[in-house]
């Protein structure tokens, strides 16, 4: 069954609490880091992630748009994550593979991401080693951006390696994800779809989270 994992970028901060109570339904919990530097925006760090860990038992999916993060990457484990995901464009490609095991020695998940202008095969040197994929649907940085239709090859591209492969890797998307353009994601063969404003802006956020698994 597809994963849904509301982002908490698109949450009220003055009261988390019952937002993450009201996704409580959904698979994963999404969780956006930007540093003004990798992306043109600033949003929540490690003090909140602390926060959120002790509160939830969800999956905490820890996507961070920083540069070098190889420096950060056993704080967030260590803040709570169980994945943590970091972009390919972010570092040197030995220090990319270094932040990989730097991860997977905390005992937590893994995984790359790609801004709409990385080629899918960029990836293809880390799949073996990873637990999820992300191909972003929209350029980092922002929430309620239009979803990018044209990602789709670089999805399939992905699920085609990750399954002849026999990889045990998820494949998620992010960015612009509304129950239309789910279903596009679902049929190129992602697995772990990421949704902010479409889930936080519905009156029943569980029902937009059911319609979203198709
Ligand atoms: C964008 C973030 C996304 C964002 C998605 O840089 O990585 O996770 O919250 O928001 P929507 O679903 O509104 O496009
Ligand atoms: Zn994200």
């Amino acid at each position: 069954m597809t994963k849904i994992a509301p982002s908490i970028l698109s949450a009220d901060f003055t009261k988390l609490g019952q937002d993450i109570d009201s996704i409580k339904t959904a698979d994963y919990l999404h969780f956006d880091v930007m540093d003004g530097i990798f992306v043109p925006n600033i949003s929540i760090g490690i003090p909140v992630l602390e926060s959120v860990r002790k509160y939830t038992d969800m999956v905490l999916d820890v996507h961070l748009m920083i540069t070098e993060p190889v420096k950060y990457v056993e704080r967030f484990a260590d803040a709570g994550a169980d994945i943590v995901v970091f972009h390919l464009e972010a570092d040197t490609p030995e220090n990319i593979a270094l932040a990989v095991q730097k991860v997977k020695a905390k005992g937590k998940k893994v995984g790359i991401s790609i801004k709409p202008k990385t080629p899918a095969e960029e990836l293809i040197p880390y799949m073996k080693d990873l637990d999820l994929a992300l191909v972003m649907t929209v350029e980092p940085g922002f929430g309620g951006q239009k979803f990018m239709a044209d990602m789709m090859p670089k999805v399939e591209l992905l699920r085609k390696y990750i399954d002849e492969n026999g990889l045990d890797c998820e494949l998620e998307v992010d960015g612009g994800v509304n129950p239309e353009t789910a279903a596009v994601c679902r049929a190129a063969g992602a697995n772990v779809l990421v949704a902010g404003s479409d889930v936080f802006k519905a009156a029943d956020r569980a029902a937009r989270i059911k319609s979203l698994r198709g």
